[in-house]
């Protein structure tokens, strides 16, 4: 269903009593907003973030997950695990797992269809790189990450996912795409999920260097239902700006 998302990617950062305090600091100023807040944290911040949120309107993801539900793959977390402590939410295919950790379309897929299984809500990660969308390739890179990504899942499975547009060369860089740039990458998607499902009702994010002074005008764009924002989520008070956007 589409609403207003804004999600907070710690990525590598962050150690629990960081994230209590956190928490603690961001959930007043939050509080009174109508779009949903989620914060995506490090494996070792779930536990006690799931108990700080608890009794505020914060949700909680986690960064990542394995297929399997269990088995031997050392240094692995399934998504059957993350459920058993209350994870709602799960990013999958971020574009740092499949450029360092050797994330491919399949084992996007193979995560995305685990964690619904397991009742867990992905959050999917698409974007091109700098040389694609030089070469003008973006609408050919996301539309055919999202349909790898997409593959096999229900009109249903849609009401419990997100996307997440992040253009690789947007990410980190402080070089945020245009609004009007952002927009069409996302329109393309929601075109495409509308010709595989017949619908096009499904929350989809713009990420890569969004900040309290650029959510605004990205996050009231026609096609675009708010953000993941990394660097500028490890700050509460940032954060809440971005949150409270509107
Ligand atoms: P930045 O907001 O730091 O550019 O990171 C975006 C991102 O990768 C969120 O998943």
């Amino acid at each position: 269903m589409r609403r207003k998302v804004i999600a907070g990617n710690w990525k590598m950062n962050m150690l629990p009593n960081e994230a209590i305090d956190f928490i603690n600091n961001l959930s007043p100023l939050v509080k009174n907003s109508k779009n949903e807040v989620i914060i995506c944290v490090p494996f070792t911040d779930l536990f006690y973030t799931l108990l700080t949120v608890q009794e505020t309107n914060i949700h909680v993801g986690a960064q990542n997950m394995h297929w399997e539900e269990k088995g031997a793959y050392t240094g692995e977390v399934s998504g059957q695990m993350l459920k058993s402590i209350n994870t709602e939410y799960v990013i999958i295919g971020h574009s740092e797992r499949r450029q360092y950790f050797g994330e491919t379309d399949e084992t996007v897929n193979l995560k995305i269809k685990s964690a619904l299984k397991n009742g867990l809500k992905p959050i999917i990660c698409v974007g091109e790189t700098l040389e694609q969308r030089e070469q003008g390739l973006t609408i050919e890179v996301i539309t055919s990450q999202i349909n790898k990504a997409l593959s096999g899942l229900t009109t249903q499975d849609l009401s419990n996912t997100i996307i997440a547009y992040e253009p690789i060369w947007a990410i980190g860089t402080g070089k945020t795409a245009t609004k009007e740039d952002a927009n069409e990458s996302i329109k393309s998607i929601r075109q495409e999920i509308l010709k595989s499902f017949g619908t096009d009702d499904i929350t989809i994010l713009y990420g890569g260097s969004v900040n309290d002074k650029n959510a605004k005008e990205l996050f009231t764009m026609s096609d675009i239902d708010g953000g993941l924002v990394g660097g500028a989520s490890l700050n509460a008070e940032t954060f809440s700006k971005i949150v409270n956007f509107d």
